[in-house]
C-alpha cells in the first residue's frame, strides 16, 4: 500500500456492474431495499438508516439511505437537484486528482440511486453503500480533521489541489468517507463556486475559498506551485502551519502532472 504510483498498471475499473460503486449520473432506480427504521446519523441536512441492498449487482452489501430532514430547505427534488450538481463535479474533479497521480490509490464519489425503501414506509430515499470507519476529514467552513493519518493528508491535499485545478473556480470541501483497501470513496462533497449557492446549500462562494485557506497547512502531498488564496498584502492567507507531527508512510512522487479542469 502506499507506493510510488505508476501509470501503466493502473487501470480504475470503469464498469459499474463489476463494482459495487457507481458513477453520478444514474439516479433514478427500479430496485428496493431493505431498510431499518431506526436513525442511524444524521448530518446538518440529512437523516440517514442503514440497511441492505436486496437486488441487483450489490444484493446483500450493506447500504445507507438518506433523506431530507427540512422541507423549509425545499422539496427532496429541489435539495436532490444540488447534491447532484456537486455530485458531479467533485466527481470530476476527483478523476482529475486520480490522473495527476499524486498518490497511486484510487479515489471514488460515491453515487447514490434513488430507490424505494422497504420499511414500511415506501419512501423513495437516496441510497448507497455503506461506508465502514467513516471519517470526515473537512468540513465547508474551515474545520481540518488534525489527524497525521496519511489518508486525511491526501483530503486536506484534494481540496487544495481542487482550487489549482479549476483555475481557482471552484473548491471540493467537506470531503469524507472511508478506505477498503487501495480505495478511498468519498460522500456527501460539497463545492464551493465564484456563485455562492450554484452547488446548492453547501457552496458557501468566495467565502468558502478564504475560510478553506485560512486554515488549510500543505502538506507533503500538496505541491507548491498549486494555486492558492493571496492575502491583499501578499503571502499565502493561512497562518504558519506546524510541521506534520507524524510522516505520511507514503512516498510521494516528484512531480505530478496537473490536468487543467473546467
Ligand atoms: N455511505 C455512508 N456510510 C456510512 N455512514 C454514512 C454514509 N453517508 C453518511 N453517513 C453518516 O451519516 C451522516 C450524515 O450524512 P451526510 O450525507 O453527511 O448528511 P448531511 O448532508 O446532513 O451532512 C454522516 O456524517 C455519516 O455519519
Ligand atoms: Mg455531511
Ligand atoms: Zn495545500
Amino acid at each position: 500500500m502506499f507506493r510510488r504510483p505508476c501509470r501503466m498498471f493502473r487501470k480504475p475499473c470503469r464498469d459499474p456492474s463489476a463494482s459495487p460503486f457507481k458513477p453520478p449520473g444514474s439516479s433514478e432506480s427500479p430496485e428496493h431495499v431493505k431498510i431499518k427504521r431506526k436513525v442511524y446519523a444524521e448530518g446538518t441536512y440529512k437523516s440517514v438508516c442503514k440497511g441492505r441492498f436486496i437486488a441487483g449487482p450489490r444484493a446483500g452489501q450493506a447500504c445507507v439511505a438518506k433523506t431530507f430532514r427540512n422541507p423549509k430547505y425545499g422539496s427532496f427534488a429541489e435539495q436532490w437537484a444540488g447534491e447532484r450538481q456537486a455530485m458531479r463535479t467533485a466527481q470530476q474533479i476527483v478523476e482529475a486528482f486520480n490522473h495527476a497521480m499524486v498518490i497511486k490509490e484510487e479515489l471514488r464519489v460515491l453515487a447514490p440511486d434513488i430507490m424505494t425503501c422497504d420499511d414500511g414506509t415506501g419512501e423513495r430515499r437516496m441510497v448507497e453503500p455503506l461506508i465502514r470507519r467513516y471519517v470526515k476529514n473537512n468540513n465547508n467552513a474551515g474545520w481540518v480533521n488534525p489527524s497525521g493519518d496519511p489518508w486525511n493528508l491526501v483530503m486536506q491535499a484534494l481540496s487544495h489541489f481542487s482550487y489549482h485545478a479549476t483555475g481557482g473556480r471552484f473548491l471540493l470541501c467537506d470531503v469524507q468517507g472511508g478506505s477498503v483497501g487501495n480505495v478511498y470513496s468519498l460522500t456527501d462533497l460539497a463545492v464551493h463556486s465564484e456563485t455562492a449557492g450554484r452547488f446548492g446549500l453547501t457552496d458557501n462562494g468566495k467565502h468558502g475559498f478564504v475560510n478553506f485557506f485560512k486554515t488549510h497547512c500543505c502538506n507533503s502531498f500538496c505541491r507548491p506551485y498549486w494555486l492558492k488564496i493571496e492575502k491583499p498584502s501578499g503571502g499565502p492567507i493561512s497562518t504558519p502551519c506546524a510541521p506534520e507531527r507524524k510522516k505520511p508512510r507514503w512516498k510521494v512522487p516528484a512531480r505530478v502532472g496537473c490536468h487543467g479542469i473546467f
